[in-house]
């Protein structure tokens, strides 16, 4: 596929098929992020495929995250939330946690986090050019305490960016209109 037509035609997935995503598809398509660009070639990305087991203890956590939020609502209410907040994450055929090593100086942690962003976006292109699709999600449990632990990862040294969701789409959806290049472009003499 050429890498334009990638770019231009690449959409964030997230209703997917039943289909299994093999573990040598990922990882020939994780190993695109490690082709990304990154200042000192610090390399700060790491990935972590979860599991069964811990696709469900996340799935589990996210339901009672969901719910700790909810005052004042009924027993039926309470199931509903719950069930829907696992399903919904469990529906997701393979998570990839994406996170990125915190060293040096603020100025180095900012380039890292750009880096690992880069790295993001060549899975996302690889992905997409296999046929398999994914989004990146921001989830509140990419923030929470309770994911680092699952994770056994310290946020003091290394942060959670992103959790990709991957999987053969059930529905690609239509492309979002985006700016023109002249609202966003500027020429200067
Ligand atoms: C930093 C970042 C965080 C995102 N978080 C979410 C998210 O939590 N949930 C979601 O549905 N999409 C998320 N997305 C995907 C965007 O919603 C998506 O890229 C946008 O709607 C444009 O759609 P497209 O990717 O199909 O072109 C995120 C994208 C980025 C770059």
């Amino acid at each position: 596929m050429d890498v334009i037509e990638a770019i231009v035609q690449r959409r964030s997935i997230k209703r997917f098929t039943d289909t299994p995503v093999e573990a040598a598809v990922l990882d020939r398509v994780l190993s695109a992020g490690l082709w990304a660009q990154n200042h000192h070639m610090t390399q700060p990305w790491r990935f972590t495929v979860l599991g069964a087991k811990t696709h469900q203890a996340l799935a589990a956590a996210n339901a009672e995250v969901a719910l700790a939020s909810m005052l004042n609502v009924d027993e039926s209410a309470r199931d509903k939330v719950r069930a829907g907040a696992e399903a919904k994450m469990l529906s997701k055929p393979v998570i990839v946690v994406v996170s990125n090593v915190l060293k040096g100086s603020e100025l180095d942690r900012r380039e890292d986090f750009a880096a690992t962003c880069c790295a993001i976006q060549n899975i996302q292109l690889a992905a997409w050019a296999e046929g398999l699709g994914m989004q990146w999600s921001s989830n509140p449990m990419t923030r929470h305490e309770r994911t680092y632990t699952l994770l056994g990862l310290s946020p003091n040294t290394e942060e959670i960016v992103a959790f990709l969701y991957f999987g053969y789409p059930a529905e690609v959806p239509p492309a979002q209109p985006r700016k023109a290049l002249s609202e966003v472009m500027h020429r200067l003499p």
